[in-house]
């Protein structure tokens, strides 16, 4: 297969280019801001300041957001860099009372089978006790906004062809880490929250057969009485290796 990704024409005529897509590559000038090494420590500290006080919640109050903060931190999580730029994700605004009960009564039901059903092994149930999570999800009906993720399997093309899609699971992934962050920045609180199986979602939400829950965040303002679990970040040390050698065998 070619750097492009075209497949050689069939037959294999001599002299003839290999097919090319439709598509064209047609390059145009790109100039990012040069910033100097102080400015760009001073921001990254800031960046990361900010970030590393974020954390995960449980406890929003009701209070109103307004819809260009959602709007803007999906328009954020589409600047992400996406498997040959197909973008295969939807996000889907749930604002309406009676579809946030639903979304709860639905995740309750899969979240009590997986909590005191059995359903959920003995390590995980361990690994979530300094979490203090259990079925309940109130949340889900407190918050002005619900916003659920989609990951496109496959997409379609302009014309609404049928498309393949690439690294759906990565695109996602970075996707919903620029979407976390920018709520962030905007001062809103949320939590990744996926109530396995999440196949209720796609029901209630009347999504195509293409497309999968991928995660379920609850949007809104932190209680002015907010708790969190008392967990650390590993050091720098723990998540990172500097020049390694190559293994010997
Ligand atoms: C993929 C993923 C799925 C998660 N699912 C849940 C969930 O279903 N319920 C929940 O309460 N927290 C969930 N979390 C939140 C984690 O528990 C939380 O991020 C972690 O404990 C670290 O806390 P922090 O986000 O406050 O730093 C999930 C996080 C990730 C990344």
């Amino acid at each position: 297969m070619s750097a492009s990704g075209a497949e050689p024409t069939a037959g294999g005529e001599r002299g003839k280019l290999p097919q090319m897509s439709s598509a064209e590559y047609k390059p145009v000038p790109y100039r990012p801001e040069r910033v100097g090494h102080e400015d760009s420590i001073a921001r990254g500290r800031a960046f990361f300041d900010s970030m590393d006080g974020r954390r995960s919640v449980r406890f929003f109050s009701d209070d109103p957001v307004p819809r260009e903060v959602i709007e803007l931190a999906i328009k954020t999580a589409s600047t992400a860099p996406s498997g040959a730029h197909r973008q295969p994700w939807t996000f889907v605004v749930i604002s309406d009372p009676e579809v946030k009960k639903q979304i709860r009564i639905a995740a309750e039901d899969e979240e009590r089978k997986s909590y005191e059903g059995g359903r959920m092994p003995a390590d995980w149930i361990e690994a979530l006790a300094p979490l203090g999570t259990d079925w309940r999800k109130s949340y889900l009906e407190t918050v002005p906004y619900i916003v659920v993720q989609f990951e496109q399997i496959t997409g379609f093309d302009d014309e609404g062809a049928p498309q393949k899609n690439y690294y759906v699971r990565e695109s996602n992934g970075i996707a919903s880490g620029l979407f976390i962050a920018a709520l962030h920045q905007m001062g809103l609180s949320t939590l990744t929250h996926t109530p396995s199986p999440m196949g209720f979602l796609s029901k209630i939400l009347g999504r195509p057969k293409n497309e999968r829950p991928f995660v379920l965040y609850p949007i809104g303002y932190a209680t002015a009485d907010a708790t969190v679990p008392d967990i650390a970040r590993k050091p720098l040390e723990r998540v990172s290796v500097w020049d390694p050698k190559p293994s010997k065998d």
